[in-house]
């Protein structure tokens, strides 16, 4: 066992952060990479969930007909955007497809927009049906930490309209524990506050999943740190652990890697540690 020592502000940090009109983004060190390049932008991603992208890309063939239209996004970039879409297309339609600045899930450099390839793409709302290779791609995402994250029918939980385009990374097995239950990033934030550390988790195949409220000052978790884990804040009040339980390979990457993270695979975090 090992003692985790995680700051306050540790819980902006994490695959599992939740940004949206309630909760915004506070910045963060961010570990960007590649993903492609459109209208002459280089279109940027945490690395972590650019990995588990492409890899899902190159099982479905899905560069030859997808093309990301965007992702990370600075806070003037995102204020350029909103002030844009407002002059050209009204605050109803603004308030629908772009986050208040400060409060777009494209800040953290988890979320992405996809579009199928065509000779024209919108930027604001990218073409990318329920059918083909764009369907393809909506149905493996899960096994790969990626959700789709304005969904028609929740529409009054996330407050913002249906985006068939914009996928984020939450990583694994919280996409598909999401999926399985219908739920939007909100909803699982708020059921994964029942499942206490320590006491009760959330069981999920080889995962036991729990919430630790942040305490006022530091908060210390004891993870068993012979399996892999790993904690993400949830940019509210508190911390989610992700335990690997009866599972003896090694737990990979993307969950275990990369900076946009509190802790990393045994041990390794960059919060504090005793
Ligand atoms: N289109 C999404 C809501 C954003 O601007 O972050
Ligand atoms: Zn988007």
């Amino acid at each position: 066992m090992r003692t985790i020592v995680l700051r306050k502000e540790d819980i902006y940090k994490g695959y599992l952060i939740l940004v949206n009109r309630k909760y915004q983004y506070h910045e963060q060190h961010q570990e960007l990479s590649h993903a492609g390049t459109w209208n002459g932008e280089e279109i940027l991603l945490e690395s972590g969930a650019n990995r588990e992208l492409n890899k899902l890309m190159e099982e479905i063939g899905g560069w030859d007909q997808i093309v990301p239209v965007s992702a990370w996004r600075s806070l003037e970039e995102q204020q350029e955007i909103w002030n844009q879409s407002l002059a050209e297309s009204g605050q109803a339609f603004t308030e629908q497809y772009v986050a208040v600045p400060g409060h777009s899930e494209h800040q953290t450099g988890l979320a992405i927009d996809l579009g199928l390839k065509q000779v024209e793409i919108d930027f604001i709302r990218p073409y990318f049906p329920y059918e083909g290779i764009c369907q393809t791609f909506r149905q493996r995402a899960v096994k790969y930490g990626l959700i789709q994250r304005y969904q028609e029918e929740k529409q009054s939980v996330t407050q913002i309209g249906h985006e068939p385009w914009h996928f984020r990374y939450v990583g694994t097995p919280h996409a598909e524990i999401m999926a399985q239950k219908g739920f939007a990033l909100e909803e699982y934030i708020t059921f994964l506050k029942d499942y206490c550390y320590g006491r009760n988790p959330f069981i999920f195949q080889t995962y036991q999943i729990s919430f630790v409220k942040a305490a006022g000052g530091v908060t210390e978790i004891a993870v068993d740190d012979a399996q892999p884990y790993r904690i993400s804040g949830n940019n509210c009040d508190g911390f989610i652990v992700t335990q690997v339980i009866g599972k003896t390979e090694a737990y990979q990457s993307p969950d275990y890697s990369g900076d946009n993270r509190v802790t990393g695979v045994n041990g390794k975090e960059d919060g504090d540690e005793s």
